[in-house]
């Protein structure tokens, strides 16, 4: 599909909410609403430093990426059993399911973990069992991306590789994610190389905080396949046509960008530039329960703040798709229910 049909102001929420799409930047540990972080800290005896539900919510309010991670970790902290990142994931799932999310890749944490005194086979079952249950349940399709903490050393990176081989087939790739500046990509070189022998997929976070030089090294060192985050690429011109030229994803998060003060508002950001560039760009809510929106909110409220129109809501579907790390039949027929949509749609 081609030129897709206008649609009035009025009606492009619904066409968002209801247009079939892929969710491809998010942690699951991110996914943790306060409730259940609560709840898992009651079942589990782990003393939170909050009074309540409401205090925790309360501490929301971030300036930078850090001062994020600081309490992403903390949350975190509440996950011990298998059965609690099952019930993370499912309840992930289950927002999904009620945004038209019919694949995602979710990223995972396990050195927030190990470094706890959790197996990785206790991490990697209780995500793996959900997916298999998101697919049998709620035709969902998911894969699991296991991320290496920059901040630690690519010593510990490549533990945690060892770590996880044994369950190999249960992931589909790696990526790189906590605090950026400092941390470039060039730091995991030989992880990044020893997982592509693998034979496993590669992203990287670059270009949230960080500069676009980051970007060229998770590309020309890291050779990643697509980019998390990546707005600074607009500082770069040399930087934009390459993206375009190769049709690497980046997979952008509107109000997690909000959230951590990487734009001023929602109408600064850049996500129209990038696509209106020639750019695979994507959108994903990256860490929905600390950001204030899933992928629906993540799509009304951009739209609403920049004034992309139903050929952008097509093209960011269709990316999410093309940049899908999935076999090409489910490819194809995904991006057919995604044409089905905008073909029968009524604006
Ligand atoms: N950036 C880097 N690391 C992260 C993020 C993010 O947005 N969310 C969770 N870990
Ligand atoms: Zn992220």
């Amino acid at each position: 599909m081609n030129a897709v049909r206008p649609v009035s102001p009025g009606r492009l929420p619904d066409l968002l909410r209801l247009m079939p799409k892929a969710e491809l930047h998010i942690h699951i540990e991110g996914s943790l609403e306060p409730e259940l972080i609560f709840a898992l800290a009651q079942r589990n005896g782990v003393a939170l430093p909050y009074a309540s539900v409401e205090d925790l919510r309360g501490a929301y309010a971030f300036t930078n990426l850090q001062s994020f991670l600081d309490i992403y970790y903390a949350g975190a902290s509440v996950l011990i059993q298998e059965q609690d990142f099952y019930d993370m994931a499912r309840a992930y799932f289950l927002k999904a399911a009620a945004d038209n999310v019919v694949h995602a890749e979710l990223f995972f944490d396990p050195q927030t973990h190990t470094a706890r005194g959790v197996a990785m086979e206790t991490v990697i079952s209780g995500l793996h069992r959900a997916c298999v249950d998101a697919q049998a349940e709620l035709g969902i399709s998911a894969s699991l991306i296991l991320c290496f903490l920059r901040h630690l050393s690519e010593t510990e990176a490549f533990e945690t590789l060892e770590q996880a081989l044994p369950w190999r087939d249960k992931i589909i790739g790696v990526g790189l994610d906590s605090g950026e500046v400092g941390n470039p990509p060039e730091k995991f070189a030989r992880v990044f190389a020893r997982c592509r022998e693998l034979g496993l997929h590669l992203v990287a976070h670059a270009g949230e905080e960080g500069p676009p030089a980051y970007i060229w090294t998770a590309l020309d060192v890291l050779k990643v396949e697509r980019i998390d985050h990546g707005v600074q690429a607009i500082q770069d011109p040399l930087l934009m046509q390459r993206l375009a030229k190769d049709r690497i994803a980046l997979t952008v998060c509107p109000l997690s960008n909000l959230k951590l003060c990487v734009f001023p508002a929602l109408a600064q950001h850049n996500l129209r530039q990038l696509l209106d560039a020639g750019l695979a760009a994507t959108v994903n809510s990256d860490d929905p329960a600390y950001f204030g929106g899933y992928m629906n909110d993540n799509f009304t409220q951009t739209f609403a703040a920049t004034g992309m129109d139903a050929q952008h809501a097509y093209q960011l579907a269709r990316n999410s798709f093309e940049a899908s790390f999935i076999d090409e039949t489910s490819r194809r027929r995904n991006i057919a229910r995604l044409d089905e949509c905008f073909e029968s749609f009524r604006g």
